[in-house]
């Protein structure tokens, strides 16, 4: 045989074999998503649908939507997709990944997400309640509440301490939850939420216990057997300092968290994510993909406030830098219930991911202006959120939540200054970004030492 013959072959047997992807979603999430899946040696085409100016950067942008299911199918046969990896959760509640596993032409594909059974986690606060109950995993006590049973809820709120907590059970795009200053205003709104002020996600209402303390998001990846812990992260949900004003999709995350050192998260396994994956195998529910445990810090013990069957946005841009393992690996062996096989290797250095958004956001703001990108920086990524193409080939802002920096430095001041520093060469007209992301971890630190 030639010796060009033996090259060939050496090199098939060395060089992984590769695949079409197919991403859902267009946020920041999915920008660093895509930003990852695309360093893997087994990606081939990398497709984002239907992505935003950054992912076009790393893959092909496609114009589909992604709770048409049967158009996505169509999508994955014309391209020969192997693997879908599902950013939001919409289409997760909706059953993409029923439909591809009970649609003969495309059941061989690998769907990165679960079945709508699994995505009931986060499509319904109710369901999630009653699981973390049925598996002894620590939450606000709460009760859940109907229009036909107003008068009970009544009762109950009358029974619990201010401030009040009203859940509605469905999904109401991030907004459904009130947190109640006295008993007046969470009767009222009670009923209003009861009334349909989210349309039929809140036809039912969980009330719950208030839980003071510190949040953080802690991510599983599990094949529904096996599960992986990937770095976890704090989010700054308000639009203003000092967390006030409204809430937003998130306005910045750091990753690690400084708090969330080996002895919490040894509780957070032990009593919430052994018993979270323990139960989704004893009931049999096939979950494929990503586990977002939103926590509170308790003094020192966590508690479940809510899981979500997906990434946090903007934690991701925050975890998914430090993840040195080839994520496409990790996904096939999700896919493929060989996640006891896996190992994750994660940068040791911190991430500090600063958003910034379109003034107005989260109320009135405006799309179509010109973004400036400034200058790169080293060990500092630039996501994008909501952003498109000109027609003139121009960058322009087209959400409310535009780019993020993401900087890593081996301590959190210097991640947090790299973030800033790269984040101010950036600019359109109304940029708005908070400047105390991370200040609360620094201020405990400095508590703590
Ligand atoms: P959720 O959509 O369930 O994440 O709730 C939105 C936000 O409301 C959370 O991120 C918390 O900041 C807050 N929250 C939810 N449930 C509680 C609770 N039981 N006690 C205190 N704060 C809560
Ligand atoms: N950052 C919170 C979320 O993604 O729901």
């Amino acid at each position: 045989m030639e010796l060009m013959s033996y090259f060939c072959i050496l090199k098939q047997l060395v060089t992984k074999r590769q695949m079409n992807i197919l991403l859902l979603g267009s946020g920041g999430r999915e920008h660093a998503i895509a930003f990852k899946i695309a360093q893997s040696e087994l990606c081939g085409r990398l497709f984002v649908a239907p992505g935003n100016a950054g992912t076009a950067t790393v893959g092909e942008n496609v114009a589909l939507d992604s709770n048409d299911f049967e158009a996505v199918g169509r999508f994955v046969t014309e391209r020969h997709v192997e693997m879908v990896v599902v950013g939001p959760e919409a289409p997760l509640v909706a059953g993409i990944a029923d439909y591809f596993a009970e649609t003969p032409a495309l059941s061989h594909v690998m769907v990165i997400g679960p079945r709508k059974q699994g995505a009931l986690l986060e499509g319904s606060k109710d369901y999630a309640k009653a699981f973390m109950v049925r598996h002894n995993i620590p939450t606000a006590r709460y009760q859940t509440f109907t229009r036909d049973t107003l008068a009970e809820a009544e009762a109950f709120l009358d029974t619990l301490p201010a401030p009040y907590v009203l859940k509605a059970d469905g999904l109401a795009a991030g907004k459904g939850v009130l947190i109640e200053p006295d008993l007046a205003t969470a009767k009222a709104h009670l009923r209003e939420m009861l009334d349909g002020k989210f349309g039929p996600a809140s036809a039912s209402v969980v009330i719950e216990e208030y839980l003071s303390g510190i949040e953080l998001s802690v991510f599983v990846l599990t094949d529904g057997q096996h599960y992986i812990l990937l770095p976890s992260a704090k989010d700054y949900k308000r639009i203003g300092e000092g967390d006030t004003g409204l809430n937003t999709g998130g306005m910045g995350s750091i990753s690690p968290v400084p708090f969330a050192n080996k002895e919490f998260m040894k509780k957070v396994e032990d009593r919430i994510v052994k018993p979270t994956v323990r139960g989704l195998r004893e009931e049999k529910i096939d979950y494929r993909g990503f586990i977002f445990v939103g926590l509170m810090n308790c003094g020192g013990d966590p508690y479940v406030i809510e899981y979500n069957v997906r990434m946090g946005d903007p934690e991701t841009e925050s975890v998914f830098p430090r993840i040195k393992s080839d994520v496409v690996e990790l996904f096939e062996h999700t896919a493929h219930g060989t996640l006891d096989r896996a190992s994750l290797t994660v940068d040791q250095r911190t991430a500090a991911c600063v958003m910034m958004v379109a003034g107005g956001y989260p109320e009135h703001y405006e799309k179509g202006k010109v973004i400036t990108l400034g200058d790169e920086a080293p060990d500092v990524m630039v996501f994008h959120c909501g952003t498109k193409a000109g027609p003139k080939g121009q960058l322009l802002t087209n959400g409310g939540r535009v780019l993020c920096t993401t900087a890593l430095a081996p301590t959190l001041p210097e991640a947090i200054l790299k973030s800033y520093n790269r984040s101010q060469t950036i600019a359109w007209e109304g940029k708005y970004n908070r400047r105390d992301i991370g200040q609360d971890l620094l201020k405990l630190m400095q508590m703590e030492s």
